[in-house]
């Protein structure tokens, strides 16, 4: 008898846990357990998560613009639906299919100056798509990017990424990485002078490093630099680009520059169904792509598939009809506007910054000395606690979901669906506010919690 898959998962409601302490991945388990968060969720819709107890969370996390248009969205869906029961051919190896030169086309009107997309199914795949083609169309060996960047963590990808939290163990990696410090175009240039860089690879704003806003004349310094030196620039967008900087639905669209390559992910999807995408100049497609013979040379099973090609135009779809870009510029200077007094209100905030709807509230050793004991208690078993400090009431107590910046442990990202309201921008920064405020109460308010939750770490 065949499955009937939502009976299947009712009558195994809140086993998750237990399923994935076993066959998937245990310590997930023991993090979620950790911070308190563990909740069983039944249901994401719009903004909201739904768990079992009946509780709603707004998702301030968006798994780092994956749902920029929200959860399940109803167009998204309905479109899987139609191609899943049209019965079209799909991925087959000897076709040139219509969904993804549809699509191919409509991605490749909103950055005019490139003229091929290869499409892949996750960020890394893209990374890797980037770097490899970087090096095929130049014949030059060497990668640069960047000091705290992220680009995933397959091996392509992570010999880019600038941060050893990823990288411990997994030594030695793709030769002729070498990373510099953002937003340092003179480091760029030393490394492009010596002849040899392919390209220089980069997140046009830092996303997982703490949110690191690019200096006004960064990229078009380091673009010119590129030329110069015959070398590719490539930036990274899989979480910072598709509207998410606001108003443009290209970040590079608010620094004076045009990638050579760029790379998207994550939101494209419209959360539903796996994709990414690489767009680039026709020069380095007819270079790499070089004969009849090399038609495949780069390519994969899956990479063109009806599901994700559908999702990512309904996903396009989705920003016309709901005016996404204005509503993230709007929104995201509203968001800003009021969270900037926390800066001078709480010793613990060292800095709020944003573009568009990716906002960060850093954190840092306090001044006054009762702050400072408490500080240096939870810092010396774990940086990332001071946070949890914050994160967690505000996910028990107020059904609000932030994270941490990925590899920052400083600072908490946020990351709302595009078409966040005013209402609940009020609703975060009030209850941010609450929180903060019990958070500078010492001994006491959320120190307890805290202290316990690294007991709790030391003891697993
Ligand atoms: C900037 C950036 N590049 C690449 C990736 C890798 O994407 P994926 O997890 O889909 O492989 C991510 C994922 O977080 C990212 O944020």
């Amino acid at each position: 008898m065949p499955t009937d898959l939502l009976g299947l998962l009712r009558q195994n409601q809140g086993r998750q846990f237990e399923l994935h302490d076993r066959h998937v991945n245990p310590r997930m388990r023991e993090m979620l357990r950790l911070v308190g968060m563990d909740a069983d969720y039944v249901r994401a819709a719009g903004r909201y998560l739904y768990d079992a107890a009946g509780r709603r969370f707004l998702d301030l996390v968006t798994h780092s613009g994956v749902f920029s248009i929200g959860h399940n969205h109803p167009h998204v869906a309905q479109t899987l639906k139609a191609v899943l029961s049209a019965e079209l051919p799909n991925i087959l190896l000897m076709d040139c299919s219509l969904l993804s030169g549809l699509l191919a086309e409509r991605l490749l009107k909103t950055a005019p100056h490139l003229g091929k997309v290869y499409f892949g199914n996750s960020g890394a795949e893209a990374v890797e798509a980037g770097v490899k083609m970087a090096r095929g169309a130049t014949g030059k060996p060497r990668i640069v990017s960047f000091v705290g960047a992220y680009h995933g963590l397959t091996y392509g990808a992570l010999s880019t990424v600038g941060h050893e939290m990823w990288r411990e163990g997994f030594a030695p990696f793709l030769p002729g990485c070498v990373q510099v410090p953002f937003n340092d175009a003179d480091a760029v240039g030393r490394e492009l002078a010596r002849g040899d860089v392919a390209c220089v690879l980069g997140e046009t704003i830092q996303g997982d490093g703490g949110v690191g806003l690019p200096e006004p004349g960064f990229w078009p310094a380091v673009a010119d630099l590129c030329r110069r030196h015959g070398a590719y620039l490539v930036l990274d967008e899989i979480q910072v680009g598709l509207g998410r900087a606001g108003g443009h639905l290209h970040a590079y669209q608010h620094y004076g520059v045009e990638p050579d390559m760029l790379l998207l992910g994550k939101a494209l999807s419209g959360g539903q169904a796996a994709v990414s995408a690489l767009l680039m100049r026709d020069e380095i497609f007819s270079r790499v792509f070089s004969r009849v013979d090399r038609c495949v040379i780069h390519s994969g099973t899956f990479c063109e598939n009806n599901l994700s090609m559908a999702a990512a135009w309904a996903t396009l779809d989705v920003y016309d009809d709901e005016d996404l870009l204005s509503k993230s510029e709007q929104q995201g200077r509203y968001f800003l506007e009021r969270l900037l007094p926390l800066r001078e209100k709480y010793e613990l905030v060292h800095d709020v910054r944003g573009k568009g709807l990716l906002l960060a509230i850093e954190l840092g050793p306090p001044r006054s000395l009762r702050l400072q004991m408490g500080w240096r208690t939870i810092a010396a078993v774990n940086e990332g606690l001071a946070a949890q400090m914050i994160i967690v009431p505000l996910y028990r107590d107020h059904g609000i979901l932030v994270e941490l910046a990925g590899h920052n442990f400083r600072v908490i990202k946020i990351m709302p669906p595009l078409d966040i309201s005013r209402e609940e921008i009020d609703h975060v920064v009030e209850s941010l506010d609450r929180v903060l405020a019990e958070s500078h109460r010492f001994p006491g308010g959320n120190w307890g919690l805290v202290v316990e939750m690294a007991r709790r770490a030391m003891a697993v």
